[in-house]
């Protein structure tokens, strides 16, 4: 539903106009129906209900426990919540890695029973047929290079990827495949920023970073990151525009005390 009346919502052909003009691309995550209202009325380019939020709305360590359920949850209240913004939807671990067909019935419970606009994969050669049946069931794919966070456990680290030339000859040559495959764009994660410039140059589709450096067509963050809600989570490429968890814990114990000191609820606060 949109909180906007008529305003445009943003489309994949949005996004590629904006990467042909030069125009950088504002992305966030959002996980609720609250934050995705403030972001999209601030005006955010595109949703992502990423598997994040199995960090950091259900507390695991990894994104690996989140289900195909849990995310189809997420992403209706999103929905619900921004008339303007591209909502794109990632695919849980364990929801298109067995085989394309699984693939392809994944993305169309998320479609249909969301209403987001798109959906996100990682990978790179080995999903390209998954991509490719997805597109063709007119589902608009976003890849994700680099840093996977749903492959933690073969590579042990959430280190800088493709720092070595061979990795990053890698990534190049699957971010050509993922093109190819008809993904209308991509987020690379955590590599070195002139890696995430020439892969920029050289795709046609637009290029969304995440420690990818200030060369790509646009950036996304992890919204509890950029609001400062995680406190301990301090990578180099992660800006904070506030510090939410000081801020809640102050109020917090603020409002514990006028409980206690019987301050709250005034006279003007009751019936
Ligand atoms: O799940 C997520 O939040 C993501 C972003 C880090 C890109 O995939």
């Amino acid at each position: 539903m949109s909180t906007h009346g008529e305003i445009k919502r943003v489309t994949t052909n949005t996004l590629q106009g904006m990467k042909q003009r030069g125009e950088k691309i504002s992305m966030l995550t959002a996980y609720d129906f609250s934050m995705a209202r403030i972001f999209d009325d601030a005006g955010i380019d595109v949703l992502l209900v990423g598997d994040s939020a199995s960090n950091v709305m259900a507390g695991h360590e990894t994104t690996l426990p989140i289900t195909l359920d849990q995310m189809i949850y997420h992403a209706q209240s999103v929905v619900r919540g921004a008339g303007r913004s591209l909502i794109i939807v990632d695919m849980p671990f364990g929801s298109y890695q067995g085989n394309s067909k699984e693939a392809l019935n994944s993305s169309i419970r998320i479609m249909k029973e969301s209403g987001a606009h798109a959906i996100k994969l990682e990978g790179g050669e080995e999903v390209v047929e998954s991509i490719k049946r997805i597109v063709s069931a007119g589902v608009p794919v976003m890849g994700h290079l680099g840093l996977t966070p749903q492959s933690i456990y073969k590579f042990g680290t959430y280190t800088v990827r493709a720092k070595e030339e061979a990795e990053a000859e890698k990534l190049v040559e699957n971010a050509r495949l993922l093109q190819e495959a008809g993904c209308f764009a991509i987020v690379l994660e955590k590599i070195p920023a002139t890696l995430g410039k020439r892969v920029a140059e050289e795709l046609k589709i637009p290029v969304i970073g995440i420690g990818a450096g200030k060369h790509v067509d646009g950036q996304v963050l992890v919204m509890h990151d950029m609001l400062g809600i995680t406190k301990d989570f301090s990578p180099r490429f992660l800006r904070r525009y506030l510090n939410l968890y000081d801020d809640i814990k102050s109020a917090t114990a603020n409002y514990i005390s006028d409980i206690k000191s019987k301050d709250f609820p005034n006279d003007q606060e009751q019936y």
